[in-house]
């Protein structure tokens, strides 16, 4: 299996265009205000559209199962979806505020799930409502892994890629032993 987190597509407004993943995680900076989480060479390459969509072919191509996060503007940038995937929402009201005036509390994750029968996993709710902690923008809180393997129908004796790592809040999750 595996979790993709990327850096967002570019967000789209009337009059412009505002890349964010260099923004946010390489060298492109909007503003004097805006303090990157980390800093990797090849960011600026998910400023482009279709550097997402490959992605999620490669997911489909390499693994049995597989969830990738994106805003929801960012949903745009992967329809059409593979048949057999589903949108599911991470409500998080404590979001950072933008300059906009609708401010987005939710973020998507599009769930690929693994082919196997859900007896014995029981069910798991498309929403998940918790808040957003830790200083790294973009950071995933604990619940949010374990709810992602739950959809993904993880068992135990899966491997689990965390491709995007950032803060390492997804791996340390997956480490920790018991995941359901
Ligand atoms: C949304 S964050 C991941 C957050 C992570 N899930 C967490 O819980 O902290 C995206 C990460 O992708 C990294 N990244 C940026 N460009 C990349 C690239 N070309 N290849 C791999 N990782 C990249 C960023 O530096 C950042 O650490």
């Amino acid at each position: 299996l595996a979790i993709a987190d990327p850096p967002y597509p570019p967000a789209i407004y009337r009059e412009r265009t505002v890349p964010r993943a260099s923004r946010w995680y390489g060298q492109n900076q909007q503003s004097a205000t805006d303090r990157p989480a980390d800093a990797h060479p090849d960011a600026a390459e998910w400023d482009d559209p279709a550097r997402h969509r490959a992605l999620m072919a490669e997911l489909t191509d390499t693994y049995d199962g597989w969830a990738l996060a994106t805003p929801p503007d960012g949903l745009e940038v992967y329809r059409p979806l593979p048949p057999g995937a589903h949108v599911a929402v991470w409500v998080k009201l404590n979001s950072i505020p933008g300059p906009a005036r609708i401010r987005s509390c939710w973020e998507a994750v599009i769930v690929y799930p693994a082919r196997r029968s859900s007896r014995g996993i029981g069910v798991v709710p498309d929403v998940l409502v918790c808040g957003q902690g830790g200083r790294f923008a973009g950071a995933k809180p604990a619940r949010w892994t374990r709810w992602i393997l739950a959809m993904m129908g993880h068992d135990p004796t899966d491997t689990v890629a965390d491709l995007f790592p950032g803060s390492g809040e997804v791996t340390a999750e997956l480490n920790q032993g018991r995941l359901l």
